[in-house]
């Protein structure tokens, strides 16, 4: 065995969660389930490792080239899943006969990805997934979308601090059709026009290129990424534009759940990932300071690509890394001051078990306890109850045993209350 030291930070993109870091994580983690629940979401899960084959898709996606993977002790292909939906949708195959869908599922889920590290970008993310599959309406979406903003105001994001920017593939689709550019292009396509922002226009134009692009053509397409509004995506798409129709209809249920205010629509949003057919959306900072909040869209052919029965999909990945940078900027330290329970201490070993006998009976009360596990003097056990988390302290003396009434002292207002003590 080697002596050299080990070091003490985790491996480069991964993070350690100390418990101050915890509240936060618990703030976004606590809001990602009630809003699942309160949109009537089940929980689902599955092993982090999957098999290699499923993950892997030829599209030249970016997530597939960042794969963690490695063969087991019998030569099996797996890998740490860098997300959640292929295992969904293989999980949905697999039942597909016994399901009664449309079904609305989630989880949470830890994903890895080999990425170049930047701002909100790490090597190991936990997942927010939300997906409804079985559904062709508008209707699928548009309750993700509100569950996801729910979530975000309770997280305590203002709902002006952020923006929803949504389109449609399809439409997209359609657009390039008219510009002469056939559909099994499309993918290529669209993988290569996710890449603005991140590469030049000019390494674009080399992909589509290579993709057998003309330059007329490749012209046009930039050309589309200029459009401003829905008319102007009608006025060239026309009326009866399918995409165009969905879209419209997105944003008059959004009227209806509330969330119109932030939703706007943005051409340029297309997603990363080749199995998207249809509407995609991706939400923002109002400041677009920060990376994607959360992204997602329809994806009415994976299950299919999976070996299952076509079923229509729509769902949304939420991570915890750029929420977390946004919320921490924005709150401060709130989150980090979140105290509950009450601290229990004693003066002298005489006193250890009105203590412990306190301690049981408060927590049979539902309460929460934090029993010193030695005696303390005065100043040491406050010291460490103000240090700690606890929102409220007992401290026993021979005294209080005696009378068989404590005072409870509250840590931030200092008031008090007397309480009895239970007897032996
Ligand atoms: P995605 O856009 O690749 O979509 O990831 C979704 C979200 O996960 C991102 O918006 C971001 O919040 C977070 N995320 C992704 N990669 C990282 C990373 N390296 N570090 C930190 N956060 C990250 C998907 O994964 C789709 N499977 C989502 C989906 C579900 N579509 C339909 N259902």
């Amino acid at each position: 065995m080697s002596t050299a030291p080990v070091s003490f930070s985790p491996v480069r993109g991964m993070r350690d969660f100390y418990p101050e870091d915890m509240l936060w994580r618990n703030r976004v983690f606590d809001a990602w389930r009630s809003a699942s629940a309160a949109f009537g979401f089940q929980p689902y899960d599955a092993c982090v490792v999957e098999s290699l084959e499923l993950l892997q898709r030829k599209s030249g996606e970016e997530v597939s080239e960042q794969i963690y993977h490695f063969e087991d002790k019998s030569g099996r292909r797996l890998a740490l899943r860098p997300e959640m939906t292929p295992t969904l949708a293989r999980m949905i195959a697999a039942r597909r006969g016994s399901l009664a869908f449309p079904v609305k599922w989630f989880t949470t889920a830890q994903c890895f990805r080999y990425e170049r590290m930047t701002r909100g970008r790490k090597r190991e993310h936990y997942q927010w997934n939300m997906d409804i599959v079985g559904e062709q309406a508008v209707t699928a979406e548009v309750e993700i979308l509100a569950a996801a903003a729910a979530a975000l105001q309770m997280m305590g994001m203002p709902d002006d601090s952020y923006k929803i920017h949504v389109n449609n593939r399809a439409l997209l689709a359609e657009l390039l059709h008219n510009t002469g550019i056939l559909p099994e292009h499309h993918p290529a396509v669209f993988l290569a026009l996710d890449k603005r922002g991140k590469i030049n226009d000019e390494e674009i134009e080399e992909l589509l290129k290579a993709e057998g692009l003309g330059s007329e053509p490749i012209r046009r397409t930039f050309e589309l990424l200029e459009v401003q509004t829905l008319d102007q995506a009608e006025a060239l798409a026309g009326q009866d534009s399918p995409a165009v129709r969905r879209l419209r209809e997105l944003f008059t249920l959004a009227r209806l759940y509330g969330i119109d205010d932030r939703l706007v629509f943005d051409i340029s949003v297309i997603r990363g990932l080749a199995y998207y057919t249809d509407i995609v959306f991706e939400a923002f900072d109002i400041g677009r300071r920060f990376r994607a909040i959360f992204g997602g869209g329809r994806y009415d052919n994976l299950l299919t690509t999976v070996g299952g029965d076509p079923t229509p999909a729509v769902g949304l990945g939420f991570g915890d890394v750029v929420i977390m940078e946004i919320l921490k900027e924005m709150l401060g330290d709130q989150a980090a001051s979140a105290r509950s329970g009450v601290a229990v201490g004693y003066m002298f070993q005489e006193q250890r078990d009105a203590a412990m006998r306190l301690a049981r009976k408060l927590r049979t009360d539902g309460e929460q306890v934090d029993v010193m596990l030695t005696h303390l003097k005065p100043k040491q056990f406050f010291a460490r109850a103000s240090a700690g988390t606890s929102a409220e302290a007992v401290f026993i003396g021979p005294d209080d045993v005696a009378k068989g009434v404590v005072r409870r002292k509250n840590l931030d207002t200092r008031a008090e209350t007397e309480i009895r003590l239970p007897i032996a």
